[in-house]
C-alpha cells in the first residue's frame, strides 16, 4: 500500500486503486458470488464508469477480473450506470443497467448477457444489437430515469422489473413488464411512488419471509430507495398486490426521510440478492469518503463497499434485521474475552490483547435498573440531532455506554458507539450513535454524528448487544442484534495502526456491566 495510506482497510472491500461507488448486479451463479461495481478506471473522483468485476467463494475474499460492461455502444457511450443481474431459469444470468446516451445525461436500460455462459467466472459480457436498448421511454423524466432491479416472474409467466425515476418532486418506481425479457411495457400505474421525496435512486423490492411462517400465509415485501437529496437508504415493509402489480407499505412503515433505514451512516445505493446456496438473503452498501478529494488523490482510492449483510424480516414484523455474513468469522484471529465487567459512572477501561485499528468486537451490557434514564422530550424526533447535543461526554442516567473505538491512548482521538436511554411517559427510548466528531484530530473533514433509535424492550432484558466492526477508516456497527445499523467512515491521525485502542466506558450515574465481551483482531482478506 501506498505509504501513509493508513486509512486502507483490511477485510471491507475495495478496488486496488480508484473511485468505487454503488455496488452492481450482484448474484451467485454456479458457486461463485459475483459483484460488479461503479468504477472510474482513470482516477479518484467520480466519472468515466464502467462496470467492474470481482469474483469470489465466499463473499470476502475476492479476485478482481476485466471490466465487464463499459462504454462501447451509442446506447451506453457515456457512462454505464448502475443496474441488476437477473437469473433466468434455463439460461443463465442477464444484466439489466443504465446507460447515458448523451452529454445531457439522457438515461436508457441496457441489456448484456454472458459470451460465453459457460464460463465459470462470466468474464466477457456482450450487448447485443437487437436487443438494445432495452427501455426507452419517451414519456418519464429521460434525466432522471435510472437503475433497474432484478426482474421477477409473475403467475402470468410475464416477467417485471422496476426503474428508478422522478417526476416533479415526486418519487417513482416505474413497473416495466415483458414476456421475453426483450420487449418492456411500461405498466399504467408504477408499483409505487411518493410525494415530496424526490429522486428514488437505486430501487430493490423483495420478498421477504414472517417467522413461523405457514404455507398458504403470504410473504411480506420491501421496497428499498435511495433518496438522491438525503443520500441515504430507506426501506418500508409492506404488501405487493400482485393481481394489480401495486405496493403498499404497511402503517408501521412510511416513505422517504422519516422512514426506516438500513443504516443511519454512510450506507447508500444498496442492493440485495437471494443467495440460493445458503437460502438467505444478502445486502450490499456503499460507503463514500469522508475526507476531501485532495486527500483522495493521495491515497489513490475512494469508496468502499460495507461487509456483505444478510437481511431478514424481525420477529415483530416491523423491521428488517442485519448481520455481517458468517463468512467474515473466518478471518478472525486472536480473540479476547471479557465477562461481567463493572463500569461505574465515568469509568473506561481498555481492551487488550489485539490489533485495535483492524478488529471485530461483540459485547453485551446489562444493568440493573432504568429508574435512572434521562427524560425524554417528544421534540427530540431526529436522532441525529438528539446525539449532537447529548453525545458521549455530557453525562447521562442510563447511559452513555458503549466502546470508545479507534482510540488514541489518551483520547485525543476516539470513535464513541454507544447507547443512551430515555424514560417516556409509556416505554423507554434508546438511541444508539456512532459519533465521528471527535475521531480525528485533521479539522478539514466531514465528521458527523450519526445516530437512530433502537426498537427494543430494555424494561424486560436489561441488557443490549452491540457489535462493531473496526477497519482503520470505518465503524460498522450493529444495535441490538442487526435492529439498527450505523457505518462511519473516519480518519485518525494518532489513532493508526498499533497506536490504535479499544476502550468499553460508561458515563451514566446507573452502573454498566459488561457481561460478556468479544474481540478478535481481524486477519485481512485476500482482495486481489
Ligand atoms: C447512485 C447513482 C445511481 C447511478 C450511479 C452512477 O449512487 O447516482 O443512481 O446509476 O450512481 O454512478
Amino acid at each position: 500500500s501506498v505509504r501513509g495510506d493508513y486509512h486502507r482497510t483490511g477485510f471491507h472491500f475495495q478496488p486496488l486503486k480508484n473511485w468505487m461507488n454503488d455496488p452492481n448486479g450482484p448474484m451467485y451463479y454456479n458457486g461463485v458470488y459475483h459483484l460488479f461495481y461503479q468504477y472510474n478506471p482513470n482516477g479518484t473522483v467520480w466519472g468515466n464508469i464502467v462496470w467492474a468485476h470481482s469474483v469470489s467463494k465466499d463473499l470476502i475474499n475476492w479476485n478482481g477480473i476485466e471490466h465487464a460492461i463499459y462504454p462501447s455502444k451509442p446506447f451506453d457511450k457515456f457512462g454505464c450506470w448502475s443496474g441488476s443481474a437477473t437469473i433466468i431459469p434455463g439460461k443463465g444470468p442477464v444484466i439489466l443497467y443504465t446507460g447515458v446516451i448523451d452529454e445531457n445525461n439522457t438515461q436508457v436500460q441496457c441489456y448484456a448477457e454472458p459470451e460465453d455462459p459457460n464460463d465459470p467466472l462470466l468474464r466477457r459480457w456482450v450487448k447485443p444489437d437487437k436487443l438494445n436498448p432495452a427501455v426507452v421511454d419517451k414519456d418519464v423524466n429521460h434525466t432522471e430515469f435510472r437503475d433497474p432491479t432484478t426482474a421477477w416472474w409473475g403467475k402470468d409467466g410475464h416477467w417485471r422489473m422496476l426503474v428508478g425515476s422522478v417526476r416533479k418532486r415526486r418519487g417513482i418506481a416505474y413497473l416495466y413488464r415483458s414476456k421475453d425479457f426483450k420487449t418492456w411495457v411500461r405498466a399504467k400505474h408504477p408499483i409505487h411512488s411518493k410525494g415530496g421525496t424526490g429522486m428514488w435512486e437505486c430501487p430493490d423490492f423483495y420478498p421477504v419471509s414472517v417467522i413461523g411462517n405457514v404455507v398458504g400465509n403470504p410473504v411480506k415485501h420491501v421496497l428499498k430507495n435511495s433518496l438522491d437529496d438525503t443520500k441515504f437508504d430507506y426501506y418500508t415493509v409492506g404488501t405487493y398486490l400482485e393481481d394489480k402489480d401495486r405496493y403498499v407499505p404497511d402503517n408501521t412503515s412510511v416513505d422517504g426521510w422519516g422512514g426506516l433505514r438500513y443504516d443511519y451512516g454512510n450506507f447508500y445505493a444498496s442492493k440485495s440478492f437471494f443467495d440460493p446456496s445458503k437460502n438467505r438473503r444478502i445486502l450490499w452498501g456503499w460507503a463514500n469518503e469522508c475526507d476531501k478529494p485532495i486527500d483522495n488523490f493521495r491515497k489513490g482510492w475512494a469508496g468502499i463497499q460495507a461487509i456483505p449483510r444478510t437481511v431478514w424480516l424481525d420477529f415483530t414484523g416491523r423491521q428488517l434485521v442485519q448481520w455481517p455474513v458468517e463468512e467474515l468469522n473466518s478471518l478472525r484471529g486472536k480473540e479476547v474475552n471479557i465477562d461481567n465487567q463493572r463500569l461505574e459512572k465515568g469509568d473506561y477501561s481498555e481492551v487488550k490483547g489485539i490489533t485495535a485499528a483492524q478488529a471485530d468486537v461483540e459485547v453485551t451490557f446489562s444493568f440493573s435498573s432504568l429508574d435512572k434514564a434521562e427524560a425524554y422530550d417528544p421534540k427530540w424526533v431526529k436522532a441525529q440531532d438528539l446525539c449532537a447535543q447529548k453525545g458521549s461526554k455530557l453525562q447521562g442516567g442510563v447511559g452513555p455506554f458503549g466502546l470508545l473505538t479507534l482510540a488514541s491512548q489518551n483520547l485525543e482521538e476516539f470513535t464513541p458507539v454507544f447507547f443512551r436511554v430515555f424514560k417516556s411517559p409509556n416505554k423507554h427510548i434508546v438511541l444508539l450513535c456512532s459519533d465521528a466528531r471527535s475521531s480525528s484530530l485533521k479539522s478539514d473533514l466531514y465528521k458527523p454524528q450519526f445516530a437512530g433509535f433502537v426498537d427494543v424492550d430494555l424494561a424486560a432484558d436489561k441488557k443490549i448487544s452491540l457489535r462493531s466492526l473496526i477497519d482503520h477508516s470505518v465503524v460498522e456497527s450493529f444495535g441490538a442484534g442487526g435492529k439498527t445499523n450505523i457505518l462511519s467512515r473516519v480518519y485518525p491521525e494518532l489513532a493508526v495502526m498499533n497506536q490504535a485502542h479499544l476502550f468499553v466506558f460508561n458515563n451514566g450515574t446507573e452502573p454498566i456491566v459488561v457481561q460478556n465481551l468479544k474481540a478478535w483482531s481481524m486477519i485481512s482478506a485476500d482482495i486481489k
